[in-house]
């Protein structure tokens, strides 16, 4: 490869975030006593420093700006920096750069401090060798001198990455070599005057002049588990947004299913009129549902770096199968191995509700299929052996699924934020 240490800028490079700059402009020039102002109208903040900015936009002298200054970290502090998402395909270009033993730093114009908080939030910092940003003390840092920061932190032969000519500037001050991204905040126009050495329109393309020939990351596998009525697919919809937040490209799947194949299964194992089903063939066909699924899905999503969520897995043929119908959790585990070979969960979402409960949920909620008529010795046994399974394993994120569907989203996308930076690591 022929960079090995790469310098990100962060707003407009790694992340979307002219909601959070464009409002805090907004409230910080309602707050200096001007009105009629648009958010639109802010748009040229995203990218130079706010104290150019506000006294090119609204006409302010260098002590109105301060001021204004102050009233837009006000907001920012508070909401604006969270009013933020990532660019789809950076955790992956991040993971493959250091699964290439790159060096990966943010250079950026935004308070260290503001950088850091959204580094931590949006799941970023994991991958940071280095995070450089002004001081407090020191507001008007140049972008050159930032970029020697960060150069002189990392070593190696370093890129700068960025979506504005400061950006290509800074680097060039440096003499290193830059990538002018036009998927942010600057045209390709302004990149190509700036002189940047590499022009990527795409975070694909990004990702192919960073990385070329180079071996890419995989991507991560989640999935859910918990009794039926647990709240499975409202918390399921939450981490998908929070995952697309996060700049992942996710795909969603769940079992039994996958593919057209996978879900002919499905239909034949939760048809209620198959009541002369053997239950050695009910643990057969989840099995054979999960190798169609694993093949068709799961293994191509996740060789692409996308993020694979799965509502239920290997776990719930263990609980229901191994458990609930009392087949073993061992001799089930075993039967599946050879549908999922090496393809296991990176995490699992377990939304721990006891029987009684989820079943009462989950029979208010519709008409039961095949499996949701069992009597509720099978339920019992089915969430007694996903506890017994689920005790101490790492990669399982239990969440406490009888809180209110606030506090459950709140729990586990806390634990996936977790899990997922260990992951990196
Ligand atoms: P699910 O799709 O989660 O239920 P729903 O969409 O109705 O909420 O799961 C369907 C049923 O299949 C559920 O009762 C659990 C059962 N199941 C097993 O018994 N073994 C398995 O391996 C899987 C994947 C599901």
């Amino acid at each position: 490869m022929r960079y090995t240490t790469v310098l990100f800028d962060l707003d407009g490079t790694l992340t979307r975030s002219e909601k959070g700059i464009t409002r805090c402009a907004l409230y910080a020039a309602e707050k200096m006593g001007l009105s009629g102002y648009t958010e639109e109208q802010f748009r040229s903040f995203i990218g130079p420093p706010l104290f150019a900015s506000f006294k090119r936009v609204c006409g302010m002298d260098d002590a109105q700006a301060e001021q204004a200054i102050a009233h837009y970290r006000e907001r920012y502090n508070a909401v604006g920096y969270a009013e933020n998402e990532v660019y789809t395909g950076i955790p992956a270009l991040l993971r493959s750069l250091k699964k290439n033993g790159c060096k990966v730093a943010m250079a950026t114009a935004k308070p260290q401090a503001f950088a850091e908080r959204i580094a931590q939030m949006f799941g970023l910092a994991p991958y940071l060798d280095a995070l450089v940003g002004p001081g407090f003390d020191n507001k008007h840092e140049s972008k050159a001198h930032i970029v020697r920061r960060a150069m002189d932190a990392l070593g190696g032969t370093a890129v700068m990455v960025g979506d504005r000519c400061y950006d290509i500037d800074g680097g060039k001050a440096n003499g290193i070599d830059t990538i002018g991204v036009c998927y942010g905040y600057g045209s390709r126009q302004e990149l190509a005057q700036a002189g940047a050495t590499h022009i990527a329109g795409t975070v694909e393309e990004l990702t192919e002049i960073l990385l070329g020939g180079a071996p890419r990351a995989r991507g991560v596998l989640i999935s859910m588990e918990g009794m039926d009525g647990c709240g499975k697919t409202t918390q399921r919809e939450a981490l998908v947004a929070h995952l697309m937040q996060l700049g992942w490209d996710v795909r969603c799947t769940r079992e039994p299913g996958g593919d057209g194949i996978a879900e002919k299964i499905r239909a034949l194992v939760l048809d209620p009129e198959n009541e002369g089903m053997f239950d050695e063939t009910e643990a057969y066909l989840y099995a054979a549902a999960r190798a169609q699924n694993v093949r068709a899905v799961i293994r191509p999503a996740l060789m692409r770096g996308r993020a694979v969520v799965c509502d239920r897995f290997v776990d719930s043929s263990v609980a229901y199968q191994g458990g609930g119908r009392a087949l073993g959790a061992e001799a089930v585990a075993a039967l599946n191995a050879l549908a999922v070979g090496d393809t296991l969960p990176d995490v699992t979402i377990y939304l721990r509700m006891p029987p009684e409960r989820a079943l009462s949920r989950r029979l208010s909620a519709s008409e039961p299929d095949r499996l949701e008529r069992e009597q509720s010795g099978f339920f019992e046994r089915t969430y007694r052996t996903y506890e017994a399974r689920f005790d101490g394993m790492a990669r399982v994120a239990a969440v406490d699924a009888s809180q209110s569907i606030e506090e459950v989203t709140r729990d586990m996308l806390r634990a996936v934020d977790a899990r997922l930076g260990e992951l990196t690591l």
